[in-house]
């Protein structure tokens, strides 16, 4: 059977309407992940949910045990993860509030733990990631989302950047530059960690400012933040109740 995860992070710490059957505490060889596992069922379809900054979101992005996340994930016999996360917006279509569906990844992170192959080897693996999310799960993402009549976007770059403070704005110059849509800091080494151990995985992003010098070019304040992820996120738990029951 098909068992499905969920990875909320910044403005999505629960699930509203996500009927909770239990909780389950999974140590990993890789440390703690950042809380237990909640089980529970979201449109009639069983569903696991970690926030990837805790639940009450204490821990920073580049202090995040992704390792020990995914590993969690797989150790209980997940074979999908949904993973949203709040980014920033660099071009024009990528405005406060929109659902982006990336199709692309750029890592600009640095000194994270960022493969599960380093120990023990008994040859070196490269894995394949080419295309760093899964296809099949971004249309269902896609097709959904058009079901409910919600406007996101097909495709972009996602650009892993380490945080936690937010970019200069030539540094998002250079970003553009680079062909990247949107400006995130959890994005990788997620979405490898996530390839290296099977997982199909994906990612819906919703946007929560525009990037450093986009928009007006004012001062990101974390009440703007806020704001739009309050009105972003509430679009994205009705996707994700629209695509479980499909997923
Ligand atoms: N940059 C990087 N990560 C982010 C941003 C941003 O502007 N907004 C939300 N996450």
């Amino acid at each position: 059977m098909t068992h499905l995860a969920i990875i909320g992070g910044t403005g999505l710490t629960s699930l509203k309407n996500l009927e909770i059957t239990h909780r389950e505490v999974v140590h990993t060889p890789y440390g703690e992940p950042s809380g237990p596992l909640t089980y529970g069922t979201l449109g009639g379809k069983k569903v696991v949910f970690l926030a990837r900054h805790g639940y009450g979101h204490t821990i920073p992005p580049h202090c995040i045990n992704y390792r020990a996340n995914i590993w969690a994930l797989r150790s209980v016999k997940v074979d999908k993860v949904i993973a949203v996360a709040a980014v920033g917006g660099i071009t024009k279509e990528a405005g406060p509030g929109v659902i982006v569906l990336p199709d692309q990844i750029i890592d600009y992170t640095w000194a994270r733990s960022s493969t599960f192959f380093e120990d023990d080897l008994t040859h070196v693996t490269h894995v394949d990631f080419t295309y760093p999310y899964s296809e099949p799960l971004r249309q269902l993402l896609l097709a959904s989302a058009k079901k409910i009549g919600l406007d996101a976007v097909d495709g972009g770059v996602y650009g892993a950047t380490q945080g936690p403070r937010l970019e200069t704005a030539a540094e998002i110059n250079r970003l553009e530059r680079d062909g990247c849509t949107i400006v995130g800091m959890t994005g990788m080494p997620e979405a490898v960690l996530a390839r290296e151990i099977g997982l199909e995985y994906v990612c819906c992003s919703v946007v929560a400012n525009w990037a450093a010098g986009r928009g007006d070019g004012a001062e990101i304040t974390m009440k703007e933040i806020e704001e739009n992820l309050a009105l972003g996120m509430d679009r994205v738990r009705s996707l994700l109740e629209t695509v479980l029951p499909i997923a």
